[in-house]
């Protein structure tokens, strides 16, 4: 049998998008460990499905992880551990900035102790805020409008700095709408509680929930509703093999979007969700949610050119179809 490839430590990767990506990671024959304190994440999924090295524990728990980079010769870290939901961010914003900020800093504190270099993070579309150009590149300004977006903005800042003052090379991908589940139906999206659109749609699908809430209607898009860009959660995975590859190849700090460059309409997601599961979604329509603006689609020509990323399932109905697979299995 083959040596595996470098050990890669995930945070998060009980979670949505760290599963996907640790099992992208392990298909192309690294190491991967998974790091995660359960508060959002499902144990059995790193265990039972994927079969991966788990860890229990916090990122923020600096004993833990001092024994972790001493244990394990760790080539790398990507960092999926955070809270994500914008609305609880708002509501909470020290439990943010403890969990995403310091949580970020202890783990970099480990890193470096530990002499570990390399750095893949999980940013968001939301430090942009509210966009002034469409599609976003990744210079457009950064002015998030919610806790949820500044913790994230933040992190970025202190990895410049990192960069710096230790040589941290970092890749940060700024993701768009993650949407879909492995092809496979083993791993799924499964937040809790769920916020996210297509799972609430698919829910609305099974009886679930009576219905799906669209908030406003009368956005000035050609249906009224917003237009979102969703892009599928294995070719963000596939994305972060390449941007980890490019800091094992040496290369300096970057930052990329990763979207697919259209955007779909709620309605649209809806219609998408009709066809490909063949069940009535009843629809009731709500006020309009503050700081929701209207387009938010990203250019991810960047990735595409610097990393040779190619999405593989950029058709809505196969994103639809994949997510629809697993919620109905
Ligand atoms: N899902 C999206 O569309 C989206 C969009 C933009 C950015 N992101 C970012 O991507 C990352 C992953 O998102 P996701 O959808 O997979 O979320 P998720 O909630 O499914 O996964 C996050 C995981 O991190 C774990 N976690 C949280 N805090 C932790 C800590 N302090 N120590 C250890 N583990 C911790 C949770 O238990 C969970 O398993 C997040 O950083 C999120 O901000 C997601």
């Amino acid at each position: 049998m083959n040596e595996p490839r470098a050990t890669i430590l995930v945070t998060g990767g009980a979670g949505y998008i760290g599963s996907h990506t640790a099992l992208a990671l392990k298909e192309r024959g690294y190491r991967p460990i998974v790091l995660d304190n359960l508060s959002r994440g499902h144990r059995e999924i790193v265990e039972d499905k994927l079969a991966i090295p788990f860890i229990e524990g916090d990122t923020r728990d600096h004993a833990l992880l001092d024994a972790l980079f001493a244990r394990e010769r760790i080539a790398a870290v990507m960092h999926f551990a955070a809270f994500m939901e914008v609305g609880e961010s708002v509501a909470h914003p020290l439990r943010f900035y403890d969990n995403n900020v310091y949580g970020t800093v202890t783990l970099l504190e480990a890193m470096a102790k530990a002499g570990v270099d390399k750095f893949v993070f999980s940013s968001t579309a939301a430090t942009y805020g509210e966009p002034r150009t469409t599609p976003i590149p990744e210079d457009h300004p950064q002015a998030p409008i919610n806790p949820y977006g500044r913790s994230k903005l933040m992190v970025e800042q202190l990895l410049a700095d990192c960069d710096r003052a230790h040589g941290l090379r970092s890749v940060i991908f700024r993701y768009f709408n993650a949407a879909g589940a492995h092809p496979s139906v083993a791993i799924g999206e499964h937040h809790e509680p769920e916020t996210h659109l297509l799972p609430l749609i698919l829910h609305a699908a099974l009886g679930l929930r009576p219905a799906i809430r669209v908030f406003g209607a009368d956005y000035p898009t050609p249906d009224g509703t917003c237009i979102r860009d969703y892009i599928h959660v294995c070719d963000l995975a596939d994305a972060h093999v390449l941007g980890l590859e490019y800091l094992l190849a040496g290369r300096e700090s970057a930052a990329f979007n990763l979207g697919s460059g259209r955007g779909f309409s709620v309605k649209e997601v809806i219609e998408a969700a009709r066809r490909v599961s063949g069940r009535d979604i009843p629809v009731e329509t709500a006020p309009r949610r503050a700081g929701d603006p209207p387009v938010l689609v990203g250019s991810s020509d960047k990735a595409r050119r610097v990393l040779g990323w190619k999405p593989r399932y950029e058709d809505l109905d196969t994103i639809v179809g994949h997510a629809w697979a697993w919620h109905a299995r």
